[in-house]
């Protein structure tokens, strides 16, 4: 027979495991288990280049319009995109993927984006997606945002990536280059 103390006991045993788990002085190691670099090439519609522009301004502040950046600092334009993925930093390189999302400017007094996208990977190497949140300070050499999930060969992960500007051509051109580190993986 088990006392209602015994039950007790091994529940208030449970508990203060748990939260020693959670709270605990230790912390994890931090080692990544896998490991991917990858560039995205977004170019910009801006008003002629329908036939190659991967990116789209959906809406612009009372100040702007959709075929230019809202002045200043793009505050306020939401922009939509479609950009292939590449292994190198040619944007003339076979595809690996897209990078599919949008990026929203929502700092008034520097350059900063807020970006929500997934790759999309379809290729012998990788099939499935990885998903993508965070806030993007732009002016600095590389900025940090989450990997939030992933389905397919990277089911359940998550991470770091690491952004870094590669090129950017004023208001028409840019190429990410994205370093992902993931922390779990099944
Ligand atoms: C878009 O296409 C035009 C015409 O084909 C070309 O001149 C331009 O360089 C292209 N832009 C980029 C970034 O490749
Ligand atoms: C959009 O705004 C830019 C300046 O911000 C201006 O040069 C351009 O003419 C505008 N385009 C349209 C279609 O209103
Ligand atoms: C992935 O690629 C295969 C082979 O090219 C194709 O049959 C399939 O429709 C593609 N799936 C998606 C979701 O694009
Ligand atoms: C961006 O750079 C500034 C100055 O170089 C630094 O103070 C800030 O912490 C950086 N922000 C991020 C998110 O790394």
């Amino acid at each position: 027979m088990v006392s209602k103390t015994q039950i007790v006991a091994l529940f208030l045993c449970f508990l203060t495991s748990t939260s020693s788990v959670t709270y605990g002085q230790k912390r994890r190691p931090r080692r990544p288990c896998n490991h991917l670099v990858f560039y995205f090439h977004d170019i910009l519609f801006k008003g002629d280049n329908y036939n190659n522009a991967t990116a789209a301004i959906v809406g612009s502040p009372a100040w702007g319009n959709k075929t230019a950046m809202a002045q200043p600092y793009n505050f306020g334009d939401l922009v939509v995109f479609d950009d292939p993925i590449t292994l190198d930093n040619n944007l003339h390189s076979p595809p690996v993927g897209r990078a599919q999302g949008t990026y929203l400017y929502d700092q008034r007094i520097i350059y900063g984006a807020w970006l929500g996208f997934s790759f999309l990977f379809n290729s012998t190497k990788h099939v499935g997606s990885l998903n993508f949140a965070g806030a993007d300070p732009l002016m600095n050499k590389t900025r940090e945002i989450s990997v939030i999930g992933g389905t397919g060969d990277f089911f359940m992960a998550r991470g770091i990536a690491t952004l870094m500007t590669d090129a950017f051509e004023g208001d028409v051109y840019f190429r990410l280059r994205v370093d992902i580190s993931l922390y779990e993986c099944w």
